[in-house]
């Protein structure tokens, strides 16, 4: 089966009591044993556990990917976590991309590093840095590609051949283009960490995390700690996030097209000074892009004259565009990271990855293209 049937009919029956075509909300805490020897006969307990309607969504998330397994998770970053906390023991070492989501790096420097492990964030666009960051101690590699906010491309196949010769694993952040766009177990890597929350709910309707796993091992680990810390995903979310992936693609599709448009109007805007977007033939990594995704995406960023102030300025000038965290989703969102996803960053850190104070990233939608430009000229035209 191809993405577009998948994502519709994978891991989800009609309810067979029923005959419901959507899953049902299983809104349980516990589930009815027929005897104590018959215990988990019809495989679920508890819902911390495991639970029906959150099973599906797995189940779905997993078939996407090609993984054995797709524990979901109350967040992104409960997701990222159950990773840390499944791959790197006490005084372990981590290598972990050095553009990446601000909480991951919060996450990273002020809880794990209190319990003795290491990091080094590496510029993981570079294979030779990632290898030469390599220590006896390193027991996990994260990279996030197209990582957020700059866009910084990771070359999935080659981190992935460097970490398997190493026996380390590798999971990549897939959040910005989704297994629709990006298969990246089949580049190599040994997971896939998504915060749902972004494409696949798409509606701004939730917050949820999944990892998709290549391994059996790796997926025992992760399922292990999504039990015993308890950080699961609700039914509900579950049921939204599953709604929101059977258009998936369609989104992305449009919402990318839109991002393209944009990014053209934006380079030939003489008030525009960089533009990034991976399907511009001008955005360093293009070939890079097009190796290893079936698409660009829906996030790009830009800076305009004045540096930060007119930056500032002009996202205070939008009117359909809307200032807000979050990316993804049917509304077009414009974000400042400076002084909100990434504000977790020490400033001198955040230079050097070149997360700069006028950086104004854009989340496109779905609306009409000419109402998202209309709005960024009159915008442009007040600064
Ligand atoms: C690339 C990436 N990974 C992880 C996360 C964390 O996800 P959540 O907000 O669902 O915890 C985010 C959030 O913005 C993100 O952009």
């Amino acid at each position: 089966m191809h993405f577009r049937t998948k994502q519709i009919h994978d891991g989800v029956e009609p309810d067979p009591t029923t005959g419901a075509i959507l899953t049902p909300i299983h809104q349980s805490t516990t589930f009815v044993q027929p005897s104590v020897d018959r215990y988990m006969e019809k495989g679920f307990t508890y819902s911390r556990s495991g639970n029906p309607t959150v099973r599906a969504l797995e189940n779905k998330l997993a078939a996407l990917e090609g993984g054995v397994d797709a524990p979901a998770f109350s967040t992104g970053m409960a997701a990222i976590n159950a990773i840390f906390m499944a791959f790197l023991d006490a005084g372990a070492h981590a290598v972990i991309s050095d553009v990446a989501y601000g909480g991951t790096y919060r996450l990273s420097t002020t809880v794990y590093t209190r319990f003795g492990v290491e990091f080094s964030f590496v510029d993981t666009s570079d294979s030779e840095a990632v290898e030469a960051a390599i220590r006896p101690n390193t027991q996990l590699i994260l990279t996030e590609t197209p990582a957020n906010p700059t866009l910084k491309l990771t070359d999935v196949r080659a981190v992935s051949d460097i970490a398997r010769q190493r026996g380390i694993p590798h999971a990549v952040d897939n959040t910005f283009l989704t297994p629709y766009y990006q298969q990246v177990l089949e580049l190599g890597a040994d997971m896939s960490v998504h915060s749902t929350t972004k494409y696949f709910d798409g509606h701004n309707a939730t917050v949820g995390g999944a990892v998709v796993l290549a391994d059996q091992e790796h997926a025992e680990r992760v399922r292990f700690i999504q039990n015993s810390t308890g950080t699961i995903m609700s039914p509900m979310v579950a049921w939204l996030t599953m709604q929101g992936t059977k258009t998936l693609s369609v989104r992305m599709d449009h919402q990318s097209a839109n991002a393209m448009a944009i990014a053209e109007f934006l380079e030939a805007h003489d008030k525009v000074v960089k533009v990034a977007y991976p399907g511009l033939a001008s955005f360093p990594q293009h070939d890079l892009a097009k190796s290893q995704a079936s698409g660009f995406g829906a996030m790009l960023w830009f800076e305009v004259q004045g540096g930060a102030a007119a930056g500032k300025a002009l996202m205070e000038s939008l009117e359909l565009w809307t200032l807000a965290e979050n990316l993804g989703s049917v509304e077009s969102l414009a974000t400042h990271p400076v002084t909100m996803t990434h504000a977790a960053i020490p400033a001198e850190e955040r230079a050097r990855v070149g997360i700069t104070d006028g950086l104004v990233r854009l989340s496109c939608g779905l609306e009409d293209s000419r109402d998202l430009i209309a709005d960024l000229n009159q915008a442009l035209g007040k600064i």
